[in-house]
């Protein structure tokens, strides 16, 4: 996409993805993502801010041509994914006399994944300033969102806080600001947030500290759209990282033969009656972004699974995987378990569930189709849910 003006002298120059259909070939780009790179233009001076997936390298050279820059004497890495980092060789090459400025853990992550040579970095700290003249470069060691190297960069007199992966969303779009369009934004940047970001939410409680006290006018992620109301998106994650939880029950299900499937709907039944929200996830045609985004503020998460191979079903095995690898907030548990002649189904689903400090809520197991005294055994477990969720005080 082609090169804009964003605040006087500020361009952007990255490129969106309209087509791209996964992420870490994991992750489905609902609506394919962005790598934003920004040039700012100093009276002394010209910066780069990240760079582009190199599958999109031609368009950052494109844009930085038509914009007729002829000198860059710094590139800002702010993060050394690839899909930042990875075009970062091809400036070096047009730009010999470019210097990539970054902080020493990051300086060491792109030597060993671009092979960077040592003489081409300039080091910066938390706090360190960089001026362009008559613009003034701050750098914010922000680590752990979502790698241990990440760092933000304010733009002091344009007010404007580059961000990287920090507050980003896979979304590609021609609009480069969010404007009023905020609920689309904030769809996109919760499932970024909780497919992403969700494992780190303790350091970026401390981060967002770290940022409070800026005078930001623009918040310029390195993918999706550029906030113009910055609070919109603070805010958002201030609430997501908080501990507060809804009054909300997630349930990961797979049924092969009808028994599974009966045991959950029933479940949903009484949680409904009871205005508990529910949300239901097949594992065999799920979103695993709706799933991640479902985890972000649950209280409960209930994962049913028949038996198979003696054991947890294999693909919910891999829900289960993900939502340990995601580490939520969530405060309860449950999973309820059908079979034929027995199995480990629930002592595998503990321990695949490990990392996830949960309270776990007695398991239901079940021989055959449910009968009267199984379905009751559900509205049990309903009941427990419930006064789990009271006695948390979110009913
Ligand atoms: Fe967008 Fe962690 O790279």
């Amino acid at each position: 996409m082609t090169a804009r003006e964003i605040k006087k002298d500020v361009f952007y120059v990255g490129a969106q993805d309209w087509d791209r259909e996964l992420f870490d070939e994991l992750i489905p780009l609902a609506e394919g993502t962005s790598y934003n790179s920004y040039f700012v233009k100093g009276k002394a001076k010209n910066l780069l801010i990240d760079t582009v997936d190199p599958a999109k390298t031609e368009v950052l050279v494109e844009n930085l041509k038509n914009l007729g820059v002829n000198r860059i004497d710094y590139i800002v890495s702010q993060h050394a994914e690839q899909d930042h980092s990875g075009s970062i060789p091809k400036i070096l090459e047009l730009y010999p006399q470019a210097k990539v400025v970054t902080n020493v853990k990051c300086k060491e992550f792109l030597k060993s994944l671009l092979l960077i040579d040592e003489s081409k970095f300039i080091i910066v700290d938390d706090g360190t300033e960089l001026s362009l003249g008559d613009k003034t470069l701050k750098f914010i060691l922000t680590p752990w969102v979502h790698w241990p190297e990440t760092m933000s960069t304010y733009l002091k007199e344009d007010k404007i806080l580059f961000t990287c992966d920090f507050f980003g969303s896979h979304v590609a779009s021609s609009e480069l600001f969010v404007g009023d369009n905020t609920a689309r934004a904030l769809e996109g940047a919760k499932r970024y947030y909780a497919e992403i970001m969700m494992p780190f939410r303790a350091p970026i409680k401390s981060n967002l500290k770290k940022i409070e006290g800026l005078e930001v006018e623009l918040i310029a992620p390195s993918h999706g759209q550029i906030y113009d109301k910055p609070e919109l998106i603070v805010e958002a994650y201030r609430r997501w990282t908080s501990d507060a939880v809804q009054n909300k029950v997630t349930i990961v299900y797979l049924s092969m033969h009808g028994s599974t499937v009966k045991m959950v709907e029933r479940l949903i039944d009484d949680l409904v009656k009871m205005n508990i929200v529910v949300e239901p996830f097949n594992v065999v045609k799920m979103d695993v972004g709706k799933l991640a985004i479902s985890l972000v503020d649950s209280a409960t998460v209930v994962i049913a699974t028949p038996t198979m191979l003696v054991g947890v079903h294999p693909d919910v095995a891999y829900a289960a995987y993900l939502f340990n690898a995601l580490r939520p907030k969530t405060k309860f548990i449950s999973i309820i378990n059908t079979y034929s002649w027995g199995g480990q189904a629930i002592d595998q689903l503990k321990e695949i569930l490990s990392s996830v400090k949960a309270e776990i809520i007695d398991p239901v197991s079940i021989n055959g189709y449910p009968k009267d005294q199984d379905l009751n055994a559900i509205d049990e477990l309903s009941e427990k849910i419930f006064m789990k969720h009271k006695k948390a005080g979110i009913v």
